[in-house]
């Protein structure tokens, strides 16, 4: 999405966190004045941009003449694949599936002029990990949050649908300080056999262009948080267990502050985590029982993680309630 300045008609793609009421042109700081008109998309009105990646740019939007709040995904058609256009129809359709206040639905989805676009409801709040930054949570408050993501996992897992890129920057936490799962845009079913084969040629494709260029190995998902069978080649053995994994990264790097590494052996990581969870002078049996269960929780093994979301958030409260 590009917007032009009218004083020296500097074209520019907006930034995250710019606000498209009182914005000023980056190039010559003359006073944008964007009318209604110019940030109206279809039946929406911009507001702010909430995000700009490499998938496209979200923007906080509202109907016109109604207040509600929604987030307006806008995908450029040039860049949408045959691959992206099924992932986003998939969004759709396992929103619909979905009915849960921890999992932010998406509503509708269409092409309008040169975009593809997609609305879901807006959650005043913070990415976690812009969240954790200004909130610094201890160990039990870290653990009651997982708990609550587990059980919205679950929901998600009940409707045989697998997440497969959960990380911080898609859990937006409320004023409430409750979680709510964003960005469905990689969900798939087990069932989902169209998908599936779109993605397996999609995988030989880069792991061919991968091993010509000698580059590392492509992922489905964020490297750090995709649990090592969404690699290309095994990605369709992605399970609900794939998504525990990336819970337990993401309640690893609440607790330890740093993510656990790949590279280094098991017992480093544990090393680190237990020299975190020292700091806050915890009951030593809550230390180790936080350490086993985050531990096993990004665990190599699908085997060695806990058996479901619901058990990982159990596992998390027993050991956070009583201090909470
Ligand atoms: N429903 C929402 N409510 C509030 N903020 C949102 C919402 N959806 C997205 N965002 C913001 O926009 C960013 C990008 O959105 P996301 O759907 O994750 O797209 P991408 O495909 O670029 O990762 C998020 O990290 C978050 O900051
Ligand atoms: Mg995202």
């Amino acid at each position: 999405m590009q917007f032009h300045c009218k004083n020296c008609r500097f074209p520019f793609k907006p930034a995250s966190g710019m606000k498209l009421l009182g914005a000023i042109c980056p190039k010559c700081e003359h006073p944008l004045n964007l009318s209604v008109a110019d940030r109206m998309f279809g039946k929406y009105e911009m507001l702010e941009v909430l995000g700009v990646g490499g998938y496209g740019t979200v923007f906080k939007a509202q109907e016109l003449n109604n207040s509600l709040l929604f987030t307006l995904k806008l995908l450029r058609k040039a860049d949408v694949s045959r691959a992206d256009q099924v992932h986003l129809l998939r969004q759709i359709q396992s929103s619909r599936q979905m009915n849960h206040a921890s999992v932010v639905a998406a509503h509708d989805f269409g092409q309008e002029g040169d975009y593809w676009y997609l609305i879901s409801d807006y959650v005043e709040g913070l990415p976690l990990n812009e969240w954790v930054k200004r909130f610094n949570p201890a160990p039990y408050k870290s653990l009651h949050l997982c708990a609550l993501i587990g059980d919205a996992l679950q929901h998600i897992h009940d409707q045989q649908l697998i997440h497969r890129d959960l990380k911080p920057g898609n859990i937006i936490i409320d004023e409430q300080q409750h979680p709510h799962i964003i960005d469905f845009g990689l969900c798939t079913s087990k069932r989902d056999s169209h998908l599936m084969t779109i993605e397996r040629y999609r995988a030989a494709r880069e792991a061919i262009k991968k091993a010509k260029s000698g580059r590392k190995k492509f992922i489905l998902g964020t490297p750090g948080y995709a649990a090592p069978e969404q690699l290309v080649g095994e990605s369709l053995s992605a399970k609900p267990a794939s998504d525990i994994y990336s819970l337990g990264v993401v309640l690893y790097e609440l607790l330890a502050n740093q993510k656990p590494a790949n590279r280094l052996s098991r017992l480093m990581n544990r090393r680190n985590l237990v020299s975190r969870l020292n700091s806050y002078h915890l009951d030593p049996a809550d230390t180790k029982k936080i350490t086993q269960l985050c531990l096993s929780a990004c665990s190599a093994k699908a085997s060695k993680r806990p058996p479901s979301a619901l058990a990982f958030a159990t596992a998390c409260r027993s050991i956070s309630d009583p201090k909470t």
